[in-house]
């Protein structure tokens, strides 16, 4: 089996204007052009894709958008298709539990979300975690399954997906899940891509997100089925966002 290729990927969310952004990347750039081996993606908010992506330009740093629209154009105020982003991002976020919580997102329409990315070439980053009740009612596992599985729904584009188990309860609260629980989980997403696509198990990067930051990620990481993380916070700061890289770089 090939080596999956570690992935530290930046969702800045509502953060940072145009010249803010840029001046994050430059940091980010600077700090991490030794580190190779390892993608580095940042996703800044729609605003700044442009400005960021030109200034990445050629570097070893990919843009990701943090949402894009499942439908191609037409009257959806405020939304933003995969065409327009095409040439600008390599990846997007698609089902942040944000996203699920705050804007009603289903994950039938995270599905057509991630299927509309894929085939305008754009890399999914696809989004699943649970919330404190069911963990704590110990059904993590059987929701966080049932919810990728329906996130992907009718996906075929197997070589370009990613998938980011992210627990709600992780997610900018400064407390990350263990290694154990995060390796359990991220283990049963692959068990749901092998279901799935059989042939696809072993290569989809899985990514564990939630609090993650440089005094954690090496334990995480060392992880059978981590490959690397979707950070919030963390990724704000480019001397801590370089780290991770570095770390990811070492795993
Ligand atoms: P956090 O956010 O690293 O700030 O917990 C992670 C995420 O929402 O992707």
């Amino acid at each position: 089996m090939a080596k999956r290729v570690p992935v530290i990927a930046g969702n800045w969310k509502m953060n940072t204007d145009v010249e803010s952004g840029l001046k994050l990347v430059k940091d980010i750039l600077d700090l991490s052009k030794d580190f190779s081996g390892v993608d580095k993606i940042v996703c800044p908010p729609f605003i700044s894709i442009t400005s960021v992506a030109q200034a990445l330009s050629g570097s070893s740093i990919q843009v990701g958008a943090q949402n894009v629209s499942a439908n191609p154009d037409g009257a959806f105020t405020g939304e933003v298709s995969t065409s327009m982003l095409r040439g600008f991002i390599s990846y997007a976020i698609v089902g942040h539990s944000e996203r699920r919580a705050m804007n009603g997102e289903t994950s039938a329409m995270v599905a057509e979300k991630a299927i509309a990315a894929a085939n305008a070439g754009i890399n999914p980053i696809v989004c699943v975690g649970e919330d404190l009740e069911v963990r704590k009612a110990g059904n993590a596992e059987r929701y966080v399954a049932k919810q990728l599985e329906e996130s992907l729904a009718g996906y075929t584009d197997w070589d370009s997906l990613i998938v980011a188990y992210e627990p709600v309860w992780a997610i900018g609260t400064g407390e990350a899940a263990t290694s154990e629980q995060a390796q359990q989980m991220t283990h049963a997403c692959r068990e749901v891509i092998r279901k799935l696509a059989p042939e696809a198990a072993d290569s989809v990067r899985v990514l564990y997100g939630g609090s993650v930051n440089s005094g954690n990620v090496v334990e995480l990481m060392d992880q059978p089925d981590i490959d690397g993380a979707l950070v919030g916070g963390a990724s704000l700061k480019a001397d801590e966002f370089s780290k991770l890289i570095a770390a990811a770089s070492a795993s």
